[in-house]
């Protein structure tokens, strides 16, 4: 496990349940007595959620996506300084909701050449894996019907369509299948109660 703690990231596309299993994680864990920090991304520290704002409230081409990989990398660079990295010393439990695998994804495929930079700069500025990453997966039709259904002033990246939710998808399960040793991949695609309880098994089979 990483410091002392143990950092657990959940990935998905839009709508994918993920947000929800990462709270229904947390509380199945609190309730054994284990202190979490239950945290998101972009976001989870006061500057971090300030960059937020400005990734994903306004037009979509409001970013290209060097200058999106920048503002991610900036926003997870803070998160883990003043969040993630004291939470894990102190021998937590961090539950983020979406890390650098989303980066990965969601800015990595926007053209040639990016995913490398989005490679490079973590490798430069982050560093840090989760040590086990929840990957909810999800049919992209039924992930965007619920995510439009509820996306309010942060649309930015869920106005992108079916083609590319179908796109991400298939890149998060091709990315499972490159870390199996760090990425679980969970049927999202069940009632919620029955994914949870799939995740906290197979959470809990692996933590100290
Ligand atoms: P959320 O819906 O999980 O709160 O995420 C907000 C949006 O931000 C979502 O559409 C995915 C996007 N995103 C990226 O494009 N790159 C990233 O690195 C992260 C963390 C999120």
């Amino acid at each position: 496990m990483t410091a002392r703690g143990c950092f657990i990231s959940f990935e998905g596309i839009d709508g994918s349940g993920k947000s929800t299993q990462a709270r229904m994680l947390a509380d199945h864990l609190r309730a054994q007595g284990t202190d979490v920090i239950l945290t998101r991304e972009p976001g989870g520290s006061p500057g971090a959620e300030q960059i937020r704002k400005l990734l994903l409230e306004g037009a979509t081409d409001r970013w290209s996506a060097e200058t999106e990989i920048l503002l991610f990398t900036a926003a997870r660079r803070d998160h883990l300084e003043r969040v993630i990295d004291p939470a894990l010393a102190a021998g937590k439990v961090v539950i983020c909701d979406r890390f650098a695998d989303s980066t990965r994804m969601y800015q990595g495929i926007r053209g040639a050449g990016l995913r490398d930079l989005v490679d490079r700069l973590h490798a430069m500025l982050i560093e840090r894996e989760p040590d086990m990453t929840v990957l909810v997966d999800m049919e992209p039709e039924t992930g965007l019907e619920r995510a439009l259904a509820r996306a309010g002033g942060e649309a930015r990246f869920e106005t992108f369509g079916a083609e590319l939710q179908t796109r991400l998808r298939a890149g998060f399960l091709e990315l499972a299948a490159t870390a199996p040793e760090r990425i679980m991949v969970i049927d999202g695609d069940r009632p919620a109660a029955e994914v949870a309880a799939d995740i906290a098994a197979r959470v809990e089979a692996r933590l100290p």
